[in-house]
């Protein structure tokens, strides 16, 4: 067998009447920018989400930057996420001249480490940025709490964990996330895209000028923004696949418990936190012998990742915050130990024991 990480062409066939009847009909009123797909998929997307507003954006990135600038986080704020994360968390609080600081995980679910958070605070703290990683999204009453006593600001990255849920909350928990629509997200458009939603007015008119030039009509901006916009085509190609995004979580769910069925007791299987909803973006297992046991998978065809194997205060991008091996020790000891194995909704059952079998087989 030859299974990938993720097959993006079955996803696309399982689609494919909705997909080329939104491309042909988007390409033949040719709107490309600003076309009607565009505030459709904000309205779909943000009610699915249960908030009043949704910005579309040109990808994940861009609407974190957007939602800090919405936030007013600025020069020398200091904005606390996490190291395992992927780079582009961190680059958006750079884009606003602010302060990037790290708190290490928790060993169990790799997320956020509450405890760490209050004590990583200071005085020029102003806002936090929780990562739902894998699909799973962070203890958020628990983390609004500490946000209230410090008076903090929190924008959640839900770049992973479209359609997931805590307390029966979709995400995100709080008033603002943001989203990415790489063509590898639970949805994924065809190039970059990506979202924001929200419930306050004032956050929602602010992005969207900002995506825009800072523009409410055509020669006429109010103040400098940027072209960030969400276009037309991503826009028609994702609709589909949010009427789909129940079943494909549904289906992810499904997936991962087969694997936690014949994995348990192997390796360590992923942990879904009481309340939460995990939306399996990754189903990520930790070994110690991982970089063997990827091996021996890629023998047998199966493709895996790692997310991620440099956590960002070791990348040289970060250097100069001169944070040494030992300084986040459990996403450290995590990034040897992970390893995410095949899981998209078009997996077949047979191919997801073929999967599990030959981690079986191999530790
Ligand atoms: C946690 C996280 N944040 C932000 C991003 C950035 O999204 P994008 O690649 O769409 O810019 C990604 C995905 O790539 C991500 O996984």
């Amino acid at each position: 067998m030859n299974i990938q990480l993720v097959d993006l062409k079955r996803r696309y066939l399982s689609l494919k009447p909705e997909v080329d009847e939104a491309i042909s009909r988007v390409i033949g009123n040719t709107s490309f920018i600003k076309g009607e797909d565009v505030s459709l998929f904000e309205n779909e997307f943000s009610a699915y989400c249960g908030r009043k507003y949704g910005i579309g954006c040109a990808n994940g990135t861009v609407a974190l930057h957007l939602a800090l600038l919405a936030l007013g986080i600025g020069k020398g704020a200091e904005v606390i996420t996490v190291p395992n994360t992927f780079i582009a968390t961190s680059e958006s609080i750079s884009y606003v001249g602010g302060k990037v600081k790290f708190v290490d995980i928790d060993e169990k679910a790799m997320l956020m480490d509450l405890d760490k958070l209050e004590k990583a605070i200071t005085p020029k703290t102003k806002a936090i940025i929780p990562v739902h990683l894998y699909g799973q999204m962070v203890d958020m009453k628990h983390l609004m709490e500490i946000a209230e006593k410090h008076s903090l600001q929190i924008i959640e990255d839900c770049a992973q964990c479209h359609g997931a849920e805590q307390h029966g909350r979709k995400a995100p928990y709080n008033d603002i996330g943001t989203f990415s629509m790489f063509p590898a997200k639970i949805m994924g458009a065809f190039g970059d895209a990506g979202i924001i939603v929200t419930d306050t007015k004032e956050y929602a008119e602010k992005m969207k000028m900002l995506t825009d030039h800072g523009r409410l009509d055509k020669y006429n901006s109010t103040f400098e923004g940027y072209n960030y916009r969400l276009d037309t085509l991503q826009a028609a190609i994702l609709r589909p696949q949010l009427r789909k995004l129940d079943e494909w979580v549904a289906r992810r769910r499904y997936l991962a418990k087969l694997y936690n069925e014949i994995l348990n007791g192997l390796v360590e299987t992923p942990v879904e936190l009481p309340g939460n909803k995990h939306s399996y973006y990754m189903y990520v297992i930790k070994t110690k012998n991982r970089d063997e046991l990827m091996k021996k998978l890629k023998d047998s065809g199966i493709s895996t990742g790692v997310h991620y194997p440099i956590p960002l205060h070791l990348q040289p991008a970060y250097a100069h915050f001169n944070l040494k091996e030992g300084s986040f020790p459990v996403a450290e000891k995590c990034a040897k130990e992970i390893l995410s194995l095949p899981l998209f909704p078009e997996l077949t059952d047979e191919e997801a024991k073929y999967v599990a079998d030959c981690v079986k087989k191999s530790v």
